[in-house]
C-alpha cells in the first residue's frame, strides 16, 4: 500500500509500465545467469535462493505482506480495503525456478507481471475490494526434485507435506534440508480462500507464432506421466564377452528408449514421448554397462490414452530387461491427469483479450503449470503469449516485449475486474 498517507479510493486507472516489467525480467535474468545467455536456477539451489531473496525484497518494497509456507511457496499479498477475507483473494501465480538450460521468461514472466500489476495499482493509489496475492511456487520444474509442480501440489493438498519434504534429488540431498539451508522453510499457511487464480505464461511451443495469433486462451493442460528405470546387469569386457554371456544393461536401456519412441509414433501425434536422461555405469567405451538409468516423460491430453501408453511402456521395459537378463527397477516420478480450467474464467479471458482487440485462439497447454494444481482448489485460467520459434527449456527462449505487454495488459484487466469490480476495467491501459 502506498506509504504516503491514508488509503485513497481510485483516482486513476492503473497503467502497466511495460518498460518497468521488461527491466524486472532482465534483472531476474542476471540471477543464475549462464555464460552465453540463459539461466540455471534449479529449485532450492543458491541461485533459486538469490531469486527468492530478490522477489521477497521487491514484494516488500511494493508494500505486500510476504508469507512463506512450509514447502517454501512465496505469497505476496496486497490487502483489500475491507480485508474481511470472505470475498477471497485474487491470486496471480507461477514460478521462479528454472530448468538447467532455462530462459528468462518461463515462470518468471508470470510472477513479475503480477508485481507489475501491483505496482500499477500502487501508482494509481487504488484500493481493491479483494486482496491480491502474487505467488511463486516451489519446484515447479521438477528438474531437481520430482514431481514437478511440487510446491503448488502441496498447497492444493495433493501431496502430504512430510512426503514432499522427504523427497531426495539425484545426489541424495533432502528437499526439507535444502529448504532450511536456503532459509525458506516457512510456517505460514498461504491464502485459504482464493476467488480466482490466473497464470500468465509463455506458450513454450510453436502454435501461436505459427498461426500468427497474439494470445492463447488456455482451456486446460494435458496429462503428464514421468518414469525412471534402473537396469542392473554385469560389467564385462566389450571385446572378449560373447553375446550369450552378457547381461548388458546398456542394450536393455537402448531397447526401452527405442521401444518407447516407436510406441509414441504408433499412438499418434497426441502421444508425446521423451527420454530426457540416460546414464550408463561405468560409461566407458570398452565396458559392457553394469547399470543404466533412464527417464521417460509421457504426455497426452487424453487420460485413457496416457494410461495405455504407460501400460505399453512398462511392457516394453519388462521385455527388454528379460531379453538382456538384467534386473529392472521402475519408479513413477510424477503423474498428473489432464485438467480443464474453469469454463467461465476461460471465457472471461477470451472476452477480455478480444475486447482489447487482440487475436486469440483456445488451446491446451503442452507444458505442466502450477495452474494444473490450483485448478483443484480454485477457479483457474491461463493466458499464453507467443514463444519465438516455439523454443523453451532452452537458453534461446524469447518473447517480444509487445507480446509481454499484451499478456500483462489482459492479466491487469482480469485482476482489476475481480479485485475492484466497481472500477471499469475497460479504462485501464498500458503505458508503452
Ligand atoms: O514439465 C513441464 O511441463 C513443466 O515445465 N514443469
Ligand atoms: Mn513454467
Ligand atoms: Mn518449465
Amino acid at each position: 500500500m502506498p506509504a504516503d498517507g491514508p488509503p485513497r479510493t481510485a483516482s486513476a486507472i492503473p497503467r502497466i509500465d511495460a518498460r518497468r516489467l521488461e527491466e524486472a525480467i532482465r534483472s531476474f535474468g542476471r540471477i543464475g545467469a549462464l555464460l552465453g545467455g540463459g539461466v540455471c536456477r534449479l529449485a532450492l539451489s543458491d541461485a533459486d535462493k538469490a531469486a527468492r531473496d530478490e522477489l521477497t525484497h521487491r514484494m516488500t518494497m511494493l508494500g505486500l505482506v510476504v508469507d512463506i509456507d512450509a514447502i517454501g511457496n512465496i505469497f505476496g499479498t496486497r490487502p483489500a480495503r475491507a480485508p474481511d477475507g470472505a470475498a477471497g483473494t485474487v491470486m496471480i501465480g507461477s514460478h521462479i525456478d528454472t530448468v538447467s538450460t532455462g530462459g528468462l521468461y518461463d515462470g518468471t514472466f508470470g510472477v513479475l507481471a503480477g508485481l507489475e500489476i501491483v505496482a500499477a495499482l500502487n501508482d494509481a493509489a487504488i484500493e481493491t475490494e479483494r486482496p491480491i496475492t502474487v505467488a511463486a511456487f516451489t519446484n515447479e520444474e521438477g528438474s531437481r526434485f520430482q514431481p514437478d509442480m511440487l510446491g503448488s501440489l502441496v498447497f492444493a493438498g495433493g501431496l502430504p507435506l512430510a512426503d514432499a519434504l522427504a523427497t531426495r534429488d539425484a545426489d541424495g540431498a533432502v528437499l526439507g534440508d535444502e529448504l532450511r539451508r536456503i532459509g525458506y522453510a516457512g510456517d505460514a499457511t498461504g491464502p485459504e480462500n482464493i476467488a480466482a487464480y490466473f497464470e500468465l505464461h509463455i506458450e513454450q511451443g510453436p502454435v501461436l507464432e505459427r498461426e500468427g495469433i497474439q494470445i492463447g486462451v488456455v482451456s486446460g493442460i494435458q496429462g503428464i506421466s514421468w518414469h525412471a528405470f534402473r537396469l542392473t546387469g554385469r560389467s564385462a569386457h566389450a571385446g572378449t564377452t560373447p553375446r550369450a554371456m552378457r547381461r548388458d544393461a546398456g542394450m536393455a536401456a537402448a531397447r526401452i528408449v527405442h521401444g518407447a519412441y516407436e510406441m509414441g509414433a504408433r499412438m499418434g501425434a497426441d502421444q508425446l514421448v521423451t527420454c530426457g536422461s540416460l546414464r550408463f555405469t561405468p560409461g566407458l567405451v570398452n565396458v559392457v554397462p553394469q547399470e543404466a538409468n533412464l527417464t521417460i516423460d509421457l504426455r497426452n491430453p487424453d487420460d485413457d490414452a496416457l494410461r495405455d501408453a504407460e501400460t505399453a511402456l512398462l511392457a516394453i521395459a519388462r521385455t527388454a530387461a528379460a531379453e538382456a537378463d538384467v534386473q529392472l527397477e521402475h519408479r513413477s516420478l510424477a503423474r498428473f491427469a489432464p485438467v480443464s480450467f474453469d469454463p467461465a474464467l476461460v471465457a472471461e479471458v477470451e472476452r477480455v483479450a478480444t475486447g482489447l482487440g487482440h487475436t486469440t485462439r483456445r488451446m491446451h497447454s503442452g507444458a505442466g503449470h502450477d495452474a494444473q494444481m490450483l485448478a483443484r482448489i480454485a477457479p483457474s485460467a491461463m493466458i499464453f503469449v507467443p514463444s519465438t520459434g516455439g523454443v523453451s527449456h532452452n537458453v534461446e527462449e524469447y518473447t517480444a516485449p509487445d507480446d509481454l505487454a499484451r499478456g500483462t495488459e489482459i492479466l491487469n484487466h482480469l485482476v482489476l475486474h475481480w479485485s475492484c469490480p466497481s472500477l471499469d476495467g475497460a479504462q485501464n491501459g498500458v503505458r508503452a
